[in-house]
């Protein structure tokens, strides 16, 4: 590779060595770069720099502080579910599934989507499974962008692996913000957002870092607004079942969007198994093998002994479900009040795992300087939101941060009384 001989080896750390690091990495071609600009991770020398989550997650753990940055539990999911997974892989489901998922994970997709939605599913045509919701974004935008003057309307905030995607797709992101303290996207907005140029509508509810669900109005306006522009939506429903107040209704569920949707969402935030990383997509058969197409040359198949094992979580009782949400209104209930105790302003979240909170009562008026100094001075992590908007937009969003509230009780409670300590 140009520029790294021997110094390379030597350290990673003096700054001849950096510098000739970083002119290699420029030296490489290939869309990785607008890649990495998109998901703004190119500093203005031309630099890359690692995610914000990758650089708070070390901080926690040089600091030894309590990682509220990044979205995972830290308790196991039921044990019917891991059991499933152990015994298959003790009874030789280790290796190539079938390129969709195995028809019984598929079956039970479409139950699920019947049992919760009405949605009505062909298991052998309109699912494929994929690795976490992740992969079936990557997919479905990979599939369905790349003419010249493609566009991609997301809500901002919104979860940093879209605005990758869009970029490596090579479509314009077009963004529509959600405003605090309610984090609701302006029917003006969207409608002006949306043009003939809009080839896909993504769809986040509930909504990734704001903890937003969408309403009836919203839905029914983005359907009609695609629909009148031809645009397909895809929605990522990933928080589906982590929802404190009311129902969640898939947009693919509203009049006229069942054939311009396609529905993701995986087993990672339910079944609390981030790491197996099982994911699916839904829709009408055309739509679902557009990402076929794309989503066999990106892993092929994923999770062989995962797959069943998610197949029982999807078809474990109500008391399952109804529990999970509950127990997580309770964290969510547990996290606001010890923000509001340490003098933050909260947005009280409908769903996911998060909490945003305002931290101007405390004199902030920089999330991101706030964020990196909050391990030492607190001993606690957390992320800023312009972790997830647009260069020009992080100043609307400069003093707001985002807590995760899917951690153990024990581990909530200290938070608070950490946090405490700012007021
Ligand atoms: C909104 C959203 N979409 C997708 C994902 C990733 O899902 P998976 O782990 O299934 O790929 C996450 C994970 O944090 C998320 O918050």
């Amino acid at each position: 590779m140009p520029g790294m001989g021997p110094d390379y080896a030597i350290s990673l750390s003096g700054p001849r060595t950096v510098a000739l690091y970083r002119e290699a990495m420029r030296q490489i071609p290939g869309a990785w770069h607008r890649t990495a600009a998109g998901a703004g991770l190119v500093g203005s020398d031309g630099s890359i720099h690692p995610t914000i989550f990758a650089e708070m997650s070390a901080l926690a753990a040089r600091t030894g502080a309590i990682n509220l940055g990044q979205g995972f539990p830290d308790e196991d999911g039921p044990s019917e579910v891991l059991e499933v997974a152990r015994a298959a892989i003790a009874n030789g489901v280790n290796q190539y599934p079938p390129g969709r998922g195995i028809p019984d994970l598929r079956a039970s997709i479409a139950e699920h989507q019947q049992r919760f939605y009405g949605l009505r599913l062909d298991p052998e045509r309109d699912v494929i499974v994929t690795a976490g919701a992740t992969e079936a974004l990557a997919a479905a935008l990979l599939a369905l962008l790349g003419e010249p003057d493609d566009e991609i309307v997301v809500l901002e905030p919104f979860y940093d692996s879209y605005a990758a995607v869009a970029a490596l797709a090579g479509a314009r992101l077009v963004t529509v913000p959600l405003r605090w303290p309610d984090f609701r996207p302006d029917l003006d907005d969207l409608r002006a957002a949306v043009t003939d140029r809009t080839r896909v509508i993504l769809v986040n509810d509930p909504h990734n870092p704001t903890g937003a669900m969408l309403d009836d109005e919203i839905r029914d306006e983005i359907v009609r607004l695609a629909d009148r522009h031809d645009a397909v939506i895809v929605t990522d429903e990933v928080y589906e079942h982590l929802v404190f107040d009311r129902p969640h209704v898939p947009i693919a569920t509203r009049p006229g969007a069942w054939e311009r949707t396609l529905t993701i969402s995986s087993g990672g935030k339910t079944f609390s198994t981030t790491g197996w990383k099982i994911g699916w997509i839904s829709g009408p058969a055309p739509l679902v093998d557009a990402v076929l197409a794309v989503k066999q040359f990106l892993t092929y198949v994923n999770g062989s002994p995962f797959q069943p094992a998610i197949a029982t979580g999807l078809r474990l009782d109500d008391a399952f479900f109804s529990g999970i949400a509950g127990a997580l209104r309770t964290k969510r209930d547990l996290l606001g009040a010890g923000l509001r105790t340490a003098g933050f302003e909260v947005s009280t979240p409908a769903g996911s795992y998060f909490t945003v909170a305002d931290a101007r009562p405390l004199g902030v008026t920089d999330a991101a300087a706030f964020c990196r100094a909050l391990p030492e001075r607190a001993g606690v992590v957390a992320i800023p939101l312009t972790a997830f908007v647009t260069p020009g937009r992080r100043p609307d969003y400069a003093t707001l941060v985002r807590f995760a509230a899917c951690k153990r009780v024990d581990v909530l409670e200290e938070a608070a009384s950490r946090l405490s300590a700012l007021g």
